[in-house]
């Protein structure tokens, strides 16, 4: 399993953060973005080459495509993509949440999972090898009051998912991935301090990366659930 190409969007914190550095751990080369600056340049400084950090707002059509097009053509194409960039809602009924970011949620959330498959997968699908696991959440399947813009993205991306698992050649895989429920600045927002009686993103990652190198062709449309959250 070692030297696998992982491409890893929203690398800066969290679930990212903590994928990228167990992946990195196991042996494998993490290709990783996040918007933040210093969050990106913090990652260069720890990991080095043959890793590859990035300021890419998946959000942007334009940024993926450059940033795939310079991976691209300095790497085989990723073994596994990990589109876990995500953005929620602040806690709030749907009428009270403002129209710049319940667009904000479903442009980074869906808009950004099809760029990233847009600019990346065409090099996937011509060796007809790679798994591209979209991070969906348990409100991907099931709902609650005040994060409404954020499950409408989640449940887009189980239905997003699912039919391009059907365009996918033998081979290849796609699924929606609930990472479960995890101590991130995400949880923080909508869990408030409860969020601290769940595991850290450490502890998580060590199990679900073990998971994530398993999946394969098998695995193909499956909405699946990550230990260990
Ligand atoms: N934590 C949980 O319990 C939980 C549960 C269910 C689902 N999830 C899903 O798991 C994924 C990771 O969540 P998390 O808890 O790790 O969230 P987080 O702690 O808020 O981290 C989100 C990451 O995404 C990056 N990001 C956000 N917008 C981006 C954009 N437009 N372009 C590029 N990167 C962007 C952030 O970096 P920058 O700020 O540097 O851009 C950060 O690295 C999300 O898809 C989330 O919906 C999490």
């Amino acid at each position: 399993m070692a030297g696998k190409i992982i491409l890893i969007s929203g690398a800066t914190r969290g679930l990212g953060r903590a994928m990228a550095d167990e992946f990195v751990r196991q042996g494998h080369i993490v290709l990783g973005c996040g918007r933040s600056q210093n969050g990106i340049e913090q990652l260069r400084r720890h990991f080095g080459s043959p890793h590859d950090f990035s300021v890419v707002d998946v959000a942007s059509d334009d940024e993926v495509k450059a940033w795939a097009s310079r991976l691209l053509g300095a790497y085989a194409p990723p073994d596994l993509v990990l589109n876990n960039a995500g953005v929620i809602n602040r806690n709030a009924r749907l009428w009270e949440v403002p129209e710049r970011e319940f667009s904000q949620v479903i442009d980074v959330n869906i808009k950004g999972i099809a760029n990233v498959i847009r600019h990346f997968v065409p090099a996937m699908v011509k060796r007809k090898r790679g798994v591209i696991v979209n991070f969906s959440s348990g409100w991907g399947r099931s709902t609650d009051a005040e994060v409404a813009p954020y499950c409408a993205t989640k449940w887009a991306v189980e239905g997003l998912t699912q039919a391009f698992a059907q365009e996918l050649p033998s081979g290849m895989a796609a699924v929606a991935l609930n990472p479960g429920i995890i101590n991130t600045d995400m949880l923080q927002s909508c869990f408030g301090g409860s969020a601290s009686d769940y595991p850290s993103a450490t502890e998580w990652a060590r199990g679900a990366v073990p998971f994530l190198l398993k999946l394969g062709p098998g695995d193909n449309g499956q909405q699946l659930t990550a230990p260990g959250g």
